[in-house]
């Protein structure tokens, strides 16, 4: 790696900012992981990016979907950031350790956590070694607002897929 783009590795590993579980179904298959590149990119009309690395399985998944589900994390919701970080639907049934139903589109909803949207992809971009979907919220919850859990407190979680 270069000096600018290890000055840069350095530089973002300052940033902190909101993780999110992205959650999602194809044919009866569920698919979810954390995320922190992610975020509302317009107002008018509401639009949302979540980014998906291409090794992780939910990125598999949501390839042939047209819903995902983001559920913003709260503070207090650290086992669920590192069952959906820590591990890998390649090797375990996530949603075999969580509480969910079936929500819009067969896309699973965490019902342990109260935040969260259902978002049509509009479009799949692709940043290199993640691809962005471009969501329009198509089904809302909107409870208490939340303490986030945020990147830096998540750093210690060891992907469960290679980044
Ligand atoms: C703090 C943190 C942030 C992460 N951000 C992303 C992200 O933005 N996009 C992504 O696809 N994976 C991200 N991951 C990695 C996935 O959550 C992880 O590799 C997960 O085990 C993949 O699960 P899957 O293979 O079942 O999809 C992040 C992990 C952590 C710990």
């Amino acid at each position: 790696m270069g000096s600018l783009d290890s000055d840069f590795a350095r530089l973002v590993s300052h940033l902190d900012y909101s993780l999110f579980i992205v959650t999602t179904a194809n044919r009866g298959e569920r698919a979810g992981c954390l995320i922190g590149f992610a975020s509302q990119v317009s107002i008018h009309p509401p639009r949302f990016l979540a980014c998906l690395s291409v090794k992780n399985r939910t990125y598999r998944l949501a390839e042939h979907t047209d819903t995902l589900v983001v559920h913003p994390v709260p503070e207090e919701a650290e086992e669920l950031a590192l069952l959906f970080g820590g591990e890998t639907g390649d090797e375990v049934d996530k949603f075999a350790r969580c509480q969910w139903r079936q929500g819009p589109h067969g896309a699973p909803v965490l019902t342990e956590l109260e935040n969260w949207f259902a978002g049509r992809v509009l479009d799949r971009i692709d940043f290199g070694d993640h691809v962005g979907f471009l969501l329009e919220p198509s089904a809302v919850s909107a409870k208490e607002s939340q303490e986030p859990f945020t990147f830096r407190r998540g750093r210690w979680i060891d992907p469960g897929h290679e980044p």
